[in-house]
């Protein structure tokens, strides 16, 4: 992982730029490589992140794989999963082969058997890591307080949290850990008190998971950034 970035766009440029990093982070994958391996973020802020994708020229989709950071316990086709979102926005628009992109089955009955399936998909390093931030600073489904934030040995796990629908799957800390690239997405001015905190680096991650991404490339419009200390 390349040292902590930010990027701050207005909203009006937000979406396009940010997609705009993702798409060098995901052809310098498959240049380097030969392939990318990504993970999506759930909930909204990505939502038109993606869609902006579809329209970045030279990604090689035939060479993407893509998983996700985690996944509500809804059907793949309910309004609040997070793959019927990526998929509508974007995996349903680009050449990628369905073979190479890796749902997450939270609906499983059995969400501890889901999530070791899930895990056994993982590559050991992801490419690229997408991450978005709630105003408590949770990411991925990893919440304040939770005991997932103390897993060192699964990469997937089941959870049950705070923000609807509470029952999920989530990476844990060592697939953040491990990405060699950690995208934050965030707008907004709800925000930008979490954001200063995860970057001024005093932070624990048992209260502010977000702190885990603090090495990474945080990509933020100018309201989510308005905490952030300057220089
Ligand atoms: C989820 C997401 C979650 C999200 C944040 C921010 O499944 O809910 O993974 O971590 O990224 O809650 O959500 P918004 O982008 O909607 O503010």
């Amino acid at each position: 992982m390349t040292s902590r970035q930010v990027h701050v766009f207005e909203p009006a440029t937000y979406a396009r730029s940010a997609a705009g990093v993702l798409a060098q982070l995901m052809i310098r994958a498959t240049q380097e490589r030969g392939a990318c391996t990504i993970a999506l973020a759930g909930g909204a802020t990505p939502i038109p992140v993606y869609r902006e994708l579809i329209r970045a020229e030279r990604i090689p989709w035939g060479l993407v794989h893509v998983y996700f950071g985690d996944e509500r316990a809804v059907p793949m086709d309910h309004a609040e999963s997070n793959y019927r979102a990526a998929h509508e926005a974007l995996l349903a628009r680009v050449p990628i082969p369905s073979s190479q992109i890796f749902r997450m089955d939270a609906a499983r009955p059995d969400r501890d058997s889901a999530a070791d399936d899930y895990a056994a998909l993982l590559p050991d390093r992801l490419d690229v890591l997408v991450l978005g931030v709630g105003p408590d600073g949770h990411t991925a489904s990893l919440f304040p307080g939770s005991k997932a934030l103390l897993e060192l040995d699964r990469t997937v796990v089941p959870v049950v949290g705070p923000k609807p629908p509470p029952e999920r799957l989530t990476i844990t800390p060592p697939v953040i850990t491990r990405a060699r690239e950690v995208v934050v997405l965030a707008t907004g001015a709800g925000k930008a008190p979490v954001i200063a905190r995860a970057l001024s680096g005093s932070a624990d991650p048992a209260d502010l998971p977000i702190v885990l991404a603090r090495h990474g490339t945080w990509v933020l419009d100018t309201a989510a950034a308005s905490q952030v200390p300057r220089g």
